[in-house]
């Protein structure tokens, strides 16, 4: 079964259906999604789904984006979040040069204050990225997110790239960008990055794969981009499905309960 470990089912855009697709996760052949939290308001929402939601699990971050929230009161109000029993993360954190929201200081405090949050928790970390790769893993390499561990999600740089996080203990966050015609530096990355270190994710509702690109996606879609890694990868798409399932349990520290 397909484990999605990168999702935003507490998203405005899931309103109308929310239960519906939660209830079905299973029937659609996913075991397990982990809700992503982008900033405080999130990070209580993912929570809440966790809880109402066996096959929920839950990340509580602050975003890029909203890197301002991460004064005293949010790290402290994120602590407390983070010492639910169903949070398996902390994420999503670290810089976005694309949109630029936030200074580059404030982004930058707020992503190595949340790296000392995982730390302190042991948790891993969920990393987002844009437009950023040498600042982030300056500052990765900086705070020693190696002893977190995690995933760099939706991963948007080079092979060359990839292999340096790796050598850091990082997972690579793969999904829809994988299928798309302009994907090329993504297929590389996918080829250049060993199967055990691969996760699968939707990041929905963002990011739909081919062929539903522009729609809302939900985590019934993941099988697109596992189907595309079995190509890339030439092995079958069980052993994607197993692998990428296997690592995801390993990563978010699931695996010592089973
Ligand atoms: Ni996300």
């Amino acid at each position: 079964m397909i484990f999605d470990t990168h999702s935003h089912y507490d998203d405005k855009q899931f309103d109308t259906d929310r239960d519906e697709l939660l209830k079905g996760l299973y029937a659609a052949g996913v075991e397990c999604v982990v809700d992503v939290g982008a900033d405080l308001a999130s990070s209580e929402r993912a929570v809440a789904l966790s809880e109402k939601y066996e096959n929920v699990l839950a990340a509580v971050g602050i975003h890029p984006d909203s890197a301002f929230e991460a004064d005293d009161s949010g790290i402290e109000r994120l602590g407390t979040l983070a010492k639910n029993k169903k949070v398996v993360a902390i994420g999503e954190i670290g810089l976005d040069y694309h949109w630029m929201v936030c200074e580059k200081e404030v982004q930058e405090n707020a992503f190595r204050r949340q790296i000392h949050l995982a730390a302190e928790l042991s948790l891993p970390v969920i990393i987002h990225s844009r437009d950023a790769a040498e600042d982030t893993y300056r500052i990765m390499k900086d705070e020693e997110a190696n002893i977190c561990g995690g995933v760099v999600h939706c991963f948007s740089y080079s092979a060359e790239m990839a292999l340096k996080y790796l050598e850091m203990g990082m997972y690579i966050g793969i999904g829809g960008v994988l299928t798309y015609k302009n994907g090329r530096k993504l297929k590389e990355v996918a080829a250049a990055v060993p199967m055990e270190r691969i996760v699968l994710e939707t990041d929905c509702p963002y990011l739909a794969p081919d062929p539903h690109r522009g729609k809302r996606n939900d985590s019934s879609y993941i099988r697109y981009v596992a189907e595309e890694l079995a190509r890339i990868k030439n092995i079958s798409y069980d052993e994607v499905v197993g692998i990428t399932r296997a690592n995801a349990l390993k990563m978010y520290g699931l695996d010592k309960n089973i």
